[in-house]
């Protein structure tokens, strides 16, 4: 069952062998070298994978290399192909061939040298998608020193959390950048940050908006003034040298800094660049994620330029001016792979495709999480006009790649569903005593075995790595965190997290981070956030709040502290003044309350029946 591969694809297509699933079982091990082995190692592995000190898994063992040399080095054959192609949102656009990168990474590097920035060293990066976010990274990956890449859209005080907690030395920004037509002014953000932490050393400067900004004497210096000429040698590092640390959230209120390897990382999006978005030299692909989130580090970066793909960047809304930017884009630059968010898809689907030339699409892949099958329709079939296969990628920050997924040649397509592990991975769905569940009931998402691209650990906090991930079911076994069944065919269909995480818009938030900062406004007494279904994005937060003043100037500020205090991301799109919330041993118990919101199911739990009724009437879908 489900739909099967166009045939034109299925002929160029990376890989067409169904025995690559087979292959991999039996020997996994060769699987992944195999790849490791297309890429440049100064030195190579002696062990492929220590899992002597479980659940802390290295791979590639004893083996150097380097991510930047790569991603740009390594393609001096093709040095006049373009590496980045980067559009503003007012319009204006950028090339950077491999050449043009490489020289642009060896003279910033030696900036950061001279500003002190060693081997070890943490670089936070707060930035827009830019040019010089790239050249950030891969400068940083060339001397060694670890990036923390803060998404722009994060207010100072997350931005300050950041620097704070990985002990970032140095901070790479820009003066501003466009957003729906505006110019916010990142510095001055950049500037509260680093005052609520004050362990930042050197500040340096992208002039991207032309706006006036204030600069530290001594400690700020503008990118253009001190990238000059040069080489910089590649640092020859450890295959587990951390290459960067992602910010994400996690069932507890504060982000959790998550430590990605270089080698087993590379490898990783490397391997799966080929495999699943079946990258090739001469392909464009445009992730349209922001470089701030996984999706952007790994197929916006590291992904499709070690295959030395090029890479489309966009700085702005996809949706600004135009609602239909996104496809003027797509037509303009000839993308042929589009990776992309199902909360994109759903605000555009009323574009009319067949207005614009969409026919260099070969491939489009979507992320961040699920879609539902009359969105995986219109992409299949209006925009990739049943040419190009659609791929539903499902993986997270910690697992640096991939995970589950069809393969674009082989897997039989069913709307919605993430297809299966891909091969070399090991994944189950089981109950709560750890019993694979049978076809079509919902349990709880593993993974058996570890792979390449998976964190090395939680920056700081041993005992969260430990707790999160290897207590439900010891250390062998991964638990994502997600629930999700499998069909008789054994595809899999993923239901949404288990804990108190939402994906909105393909961006992971924390519920419990959340109903912190509302808890901050002082007329809040309790409150108590949960997520509901949203016909564009997904999910959205809604908020059910507890005050002796429940009125519109309340929920003002709760709205207005959440965006000042985490960002515009975790707004909520609905706050209900409750008299009480339902309690079990003094626990909210938030299913209560989304069974009587969304299920119209009356709540229990709760001494005044009003408030049952107040809830079951609520419309999330009419806000
Ligand atoms: C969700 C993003 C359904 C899931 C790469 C996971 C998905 C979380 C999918 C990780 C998908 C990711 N279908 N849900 N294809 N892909 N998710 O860390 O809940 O930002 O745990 O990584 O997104 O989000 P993160």
């Amino acid at each position: 069952m489900g739909i099967y591969p166009p045939k034109e694809f299925i002929q160029q297509a990376n890989v067409r062998d169904p025995a690559i699933y087979s292959r991999a079982s039996e020997n996994w091990v060769e699987f992944w070298e195999d790849f490791a082995r297309e890429l440049e190692w100064f030195e190579p592995w002696e062990k492929f994978l220590d899992d002597s000190k479980a659940p802390y898994f290295r791979f590639f063992v004893g083996g150097k290399i380097n991510a930047c040399y790569n991603c740009v080095d390594r393609h001096a054959d093709m040095r006049n192909k373009a590496a980045l192609i980067w559009e503003g949102e007012n319009g204006e656009t950028r090339t950077l061939t491999y050449f043009q990168l490489y020289r642009e990474v060896n003279a910033f590097s030696a900036a950061l040298r001279e500003l002190g920035v060693e081997k070890g060293s943490r670089v936070a990066i707060y930035m827009p998608n830019i040019p010089e976010a790239v050249v950030a990274m891969l400068a940083c990956a060339r001397i060694g020193a670890t990036h923390v890449f803060i998404f722009e859209g994060f207010s100072a005080r997350s931005a300050g959390f950041r620097l704070k907690d990985s002990r970032s030395e140095f901070l790479i920004t820009a003066d501003g950048y466009y957003r729906r037509g505006e110019v916010t002014n990142l510095k001055e953000k950049a500037d509260q940050a680093i005052e609520q932490y004050g362990g930042i050393k050197s500040v340096v400067v992208v002039r991207r908006a032309g706006i006036d900004v204030e600069m530290v004497d001594g400690r700020d210096h503008w990118y253009h003034e001190i990238t000059k000429k040069g080489y910089t040698e590649p640092e020859i590092l450890d295959s587990n040298h951390p290459l960067f640390i992602m910010y994400t959230s996690g069932s507890t209120a504060e982000p959790k800094g998550v430590v990605h390897s270089t080698g087993g990382y590379l490898v990783h999006v490397y391997a799966t660049s080929k495999l699943v978005l079946d990258l090739k030299p001469n392909d464009i692909i445009w992730t349209t994620a922001s470089l701030g989130w996984i999706t952007g580090h790994s197929y916006g970066v590291y992904g499709p330029l070690s295959v030395g793909a090029t890479v489309l960047m966009y700085e702005g809304a996809p949706d600004y001016p135009d609602k239909c930017r996104t496809f003027e884009i797509i037509e303009k630059y000839g993308v042929s792979v589009f990776y992309t968010v199902p909360t994109l898809a759903r605000m555009i689907l009323t574009c009319k495709t067949d207005s614009y030339d969409l026919s260099t699409i070969r491939l489009i892949g979507t992320v961040g999480e699920p879609i539902e099958p009359e969105t995986w329709t219109w992409l299949y079939r209006e925009v990739g006009r049943e040419r190009a296969p659609v791929v539903n990628t499902w993986w997270q920050t910690e697992t640096g790649g991939h995970v589950i997924s069809q393969l674009p040649a082989l897997t039989p397509m069913k709307p919605a569903s993430v297809g299966k592990a891909l091969p070399g991975f090991e994944v189950a769905i089981l109950d709560d005593g750890g019993k694979p569940v049978k076809p079509f009931e919902i349990g709880n998402l593993v993974i058996k075995r570890p792979f390449p691209g998976l964190m090395l650990e939680i920056s700081g906090d041993p005992k969260s790595y430990v707790k999160f991930y290897w207590s439900k079911y010891g250390k062998r076994v991964y638990f994502t965190g997600d629930s999700a069944y499998m069909d008789e065919e054994g595809h899999i269909w993923i239901v949404g997290r288990v804990d108190d995480v939402l994906n909105i818009s393909g961006h992971r938030v924390s519920l419990i981070e959340i109903e912190q900062v509302a808890m901050g406004v002082k007329e809040v007494r309790e409150v108590s956030a949960i997520g509901i279904p949203d016909r564009v994005k997904g999910s959205v937060i809604a908020l059910f709040v507890v005050s002796e003043e429940a009125s519109e100037e309340v929920g003002r500020k709760i709205t207005e502290k959440i965006e000042r205090d985490i960002g515009k991301i975790a707004k909520p799109g609905l706050i209900v003044f409750v008299p009480e919330l339902p309690k079990s041993s003094g626990k909210v118990v938030k299913r209560a309350i989304y069974d009587a919101v969304v299920g119209k199911k009356k709540p229990a739990f709760l001494s005044n029946p009003e408030v049952a009724e107040m809830l079951m009437k609520i419309k999330p879908s009419e806000r």
